[in-house]
């Protein structure tokens, strides 16, 4: 276990390159199990994740070769369909897997999965569609696994109730090998989806997204190898472009990607400069403008960058509101902010039917969460001593500190490195004073 030991304060400034996108990496790595070709996965993230993956598809019977960003896969037969829970349970797309598996083994054992606590974050929509597809699950509370059978998945036409990223994935994952035609309407539209998309059309899937929200995937029989480099980013992006305004810096992003940063680069004016196609400058610039976000799914303004965007809200001269509306539970660094002296308090939005209106399931909500923010500004925070809960609070936390007087001590660093690749190096190039620290 490490812990990084941070003097904020400089003003970070130079170039810095993204890295391959996380939420496709994963997903195109459980794509190894639908052919027994090898994949050439190129622009792959170092991240704990993707070894965690890799240790998951190990037990499947995948053999796999890490170079730098390359990742070579093949998968030749699985030993036993079944996923172990202490390997499963590290992240949340090992649950991923059961639809390769049902589609051509015809069973699957999976765990119930893991990866960052952001509320209940349950797999109903996917194990429910699944079964529409001619899969019989069970879930056994007892030992904590899905148990699922098929006599081969069939095509159907499948409408999530209410978006789903990884479900809409996973769906595709089982429907590329399944027998006949499956639609799924209500899709989500996140472009990590396309990317995927695209990888298993290289490897001769029929998957085109007819219009925003539906899908249509016409099963093959197999697929065959191929090499394939991931989109970059944006999350990465988001998280260098606020370090750039908040430490009054200027970096140079490169491998950029602003055509899918619409919902956030609209609320950034006055920070931000093309210089081309993949290169994009950000810095600090006068004053930050305070702001009302409300996260969506794309093409809005993502879950993922609300928690980096309030560090930056406590400098903005106003009170500024987020309202976190796809998790339930996405606030946990709140209590680390305040520590840091900012002025931030939970509210209620009062909304119209709220069990339509958010995406998680609102029945099952956790009496005391709050999915509001209302965060007054500006203040100089300082340094303390805090605790990561998520990947994208440990990401928020850096910033803070990075932009706070004093030393600041981060423990819990483990959850950035499940996404961030060597995150400490990378911004020290910056000129950000950072220290990776083994625990006592
Ligand atoms: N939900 C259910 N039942 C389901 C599926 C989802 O209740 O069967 C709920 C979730 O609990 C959540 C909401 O519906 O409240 C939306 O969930 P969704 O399935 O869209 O999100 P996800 O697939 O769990 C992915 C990313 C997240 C990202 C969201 C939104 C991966 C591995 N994870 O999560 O990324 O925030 O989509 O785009 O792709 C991260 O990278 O740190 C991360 C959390």
């Amino acid at each position: 276990m490490d812990k990084f030991i941070v003097n904020g304060g400089v003003p970070l400034k130079g170039e810095i390159t993204v890295v391959g996108a996380k939420n496709v990496a994963l997903k195109i790595l459980v794509a190894s199990l639908l052919t027994d070709e090898e994949m050439v996965i190129r622009n792959v993230p170092q991240i704990r994740d993707v070894f965690f993956m890799l240790e998951v598809l190990k037990v499947l019977g995948v053999e796999s070769t890490v170079d730098g960003h390359t990742v070579r896969v093949k998968h030749t037969h699985v030993p036993k369909a079944k996923v172990p829970l202490e390997v499963g349970a590290r992240l949340r797309t090992s649950s991923m897997v059961i639809g390769p598996l049902l589609a051509r083994y015809g069973e699957a054992t999976t765990p119930n999965p893991g990866g960052c606590r952001l509320g209940a974050r349950p797999i109903d929509r996917h194990i429910d569609a699944l079964k529409d597809m001619g899969a019989d699950i069970s879930y056994h509370s007892d030992d904590g696994y899905f148990y699922g059978k098929t006599d081969g998945l069939h095509g159907a036409t499948i409408s999530f109730a209410k978006n789903t990223h990884t479900g809409t994935e996973t769906l595709i994952l089982a429907a590329v090998l399944a027998r006949g035609r499956t639609i799924l309407e209500n899709a989500a539209q996140e472009v990590e989806i396309d990317d995927l998309i695209s990888c298993l059309n290289q490897m001769g899937a029929k998957i085109k997204r007819e219009t925003a929200r539906r899908i249509v995937i016409d099963g093959v029989s197999a697929l065959h190898g191929t090499e394939y480099s991931i989109m970059p980013d944006r999350n990465e992006e988001v998280t260098f472009a606020i370090a750039a305004v908040i430490t009054g810096g200027d970096i140079l992003v490169k491998n950029s990607s602003r055509k899918n940063l619409d919902a956030f680069l609209s609320q950034f004016a006055g920070h931000v400069e093309t210089i081309d196609e993949t290169t994009t400058r950000y810095f600090g610039n006068g004053p930050i403008l305070p702001s009302d976000i409300s996260t969506a799914q794309y093409p809005g303004f993502m879950t993922d960058w609300q928690a980096p965007w309030a560090v930056l809200m406590t400098q903005a001269a106003g009170v500024s509101t987020i309202h976190e509306t796809v998790f339930e539970s996405r606030f946990s660094y709140v209590s680390e902010l305040k520590k840091m002296g900012a002025d931030i308090e939970f509210f209620d939005p009062v909304v119209d039917k709220p069990e339509d209106f958010y995406n998680f399931n609102w029945a099952d909500r956790v009496a005391g969460y709050h999915q509001g923010i209302r965060i007054k500004g500006p203040t100089k925070l300082h340094n303390a001593v805090l605790k990561i809960n998520d990947l994208r609070a440990g990401a928020t936390l850096i910033l803070a500190a990075l932009s706070a007087s004093g030393e600041s001590t981060i423990h819990g660093v483990e959850q950035v490195d499940r996404g961030y690749e060597k995150i400490e190096e990378r911004v020290r190039e910056l000129g950000a004073r950072i220290e990776r620290v083994k625990e006592d």
